[in-house]
């Protein structure tokens, strides 16, 4: 499952590599002018919900990524490929097929519409990835994949990127490069692994929790607190709020253009 995704990702790289050679990106994002920015923003948040919907619902039989598990592969699915506006998604979501494993969920218009801007944002960034005819090997040197411009890559770092709010090239992120090699890299900067969202929870009477969020589902809220306790609420009774450190990586992967990424990625391989 992971090294596909790897695999995966490799080719949207290289496919940006080829892209970025034929000249500037015909990309919707810098065709449009304002209006198709604005709309790629709108669209790029609703996913980004869509997200977390679908991680804390259906992830568990689906998927992070909709690709499947105990559940069907969302991705290649024919419905969900045919699906408009949530026109043939929306009620199997609702009735479920339970006669087959899958539970119906009652869940508002909002988070359909959500859930589905999800899943084809995330169909997407599959087929992008996958039109190299051929597919790609796990070794792409870094010299095929780094043929972009470092100077606007680093100008995108501390600029329009606003990589350098939270990383500095000489602090956390320097000699990234001899840390990973160019694919790991290139995977670790579009979906970094290993932080864990924190949450805080606040009781009825005020009563303040914090700590690593390990389960929040429809009806379950959990966390381990610094000395390393166990506490659990039924959601309806607490208010609580998540930090998700990696948010901003995973809402940036849509909206990322193929001359950015590239650039970006040329930058950060400098950094031996
Ligand atoms: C408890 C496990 C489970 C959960 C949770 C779950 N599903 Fe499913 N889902 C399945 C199974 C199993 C199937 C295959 C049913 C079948 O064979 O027709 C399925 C089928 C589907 C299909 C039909 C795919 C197709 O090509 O026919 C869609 C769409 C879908 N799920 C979306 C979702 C979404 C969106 C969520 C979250 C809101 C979700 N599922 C939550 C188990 C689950
Ligand atoms: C809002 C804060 C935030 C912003 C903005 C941000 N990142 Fe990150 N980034 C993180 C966090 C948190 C991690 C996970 C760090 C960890 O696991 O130590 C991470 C991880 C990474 C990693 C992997 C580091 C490793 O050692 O595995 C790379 C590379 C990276 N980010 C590059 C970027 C680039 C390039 C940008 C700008 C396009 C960017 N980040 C913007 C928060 C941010």
């Amino acid at each position: 499952m992971r090294k596909l995704t790897f695999v995966l990702l490799i080719a949207f790289f290289a496919v940006a590599v080829l892209r970025a050679q034929e000249g500037p990106p015909q990309g919707g994002a810098q065709r449009g002018g304002a209006g198709a920015r604005a709309q790629k923003q709108a669209q790029a948040e609703a996913a980004e919900r869509g997200r977390k919907t679908f991680v804390a619902t259906c992830a568990g039989c689906h998927g992070e990524d909709a690709t499947g598990g105990r559940g069907s592969d969302l991705i290649r699915s024919a419905l969900v490929r045919h699906d408009k506006n949530g026109d043939l998604l929306s009620p199997v979501i609702t009735a479920g097929r339970p006669d087959r494993g899958m539970p119906g969920f009652p869940l508002g218009e909002k988070d359909l519409s959500d859930i589905d801007a999800f899943l084809h944002a995330q169909i997407d960034l599959y087929d992008m990835h996958t039109r190299v005819p051929g597919g790609y090997p796990d070794d792409i040197p870094a010299s095929r994949l780094a043929t972009g411009s470092a100077e606007a890559g680093k100008a995108y770092f501390y600029g329009a990127g606003g990589c350098s709010k939270c990383h500095s090239p000489t602090g956390d992120l320097a000699g990234i490069a001899k840390k990973y090699s160019a694919p790991d890299l290139q995977q670790r900067f579009l979906y970094p692994a290993g932080k864990p969202s924190t949450a805080t929870v606040t009781l009825p009477s005020g009563k303040k929790f914090s700590g690593t969020l390990l389960l929040k589902d429809e009806f379950t809220v959990a966390i381990r607190d610094a000395d390393g306790w166990y506490h659990s609420w039924p959601l309806r009774a607490v208010k609580v709020e998540v930090e998700d450190p990696l948010a901003w990586h995973f809402a940036q992967a849509y909206k990322y253009t193929n001359a950015d990424m590239h650039n970006l990625f040329t930058y950060l391989e400098t950094l031996k």
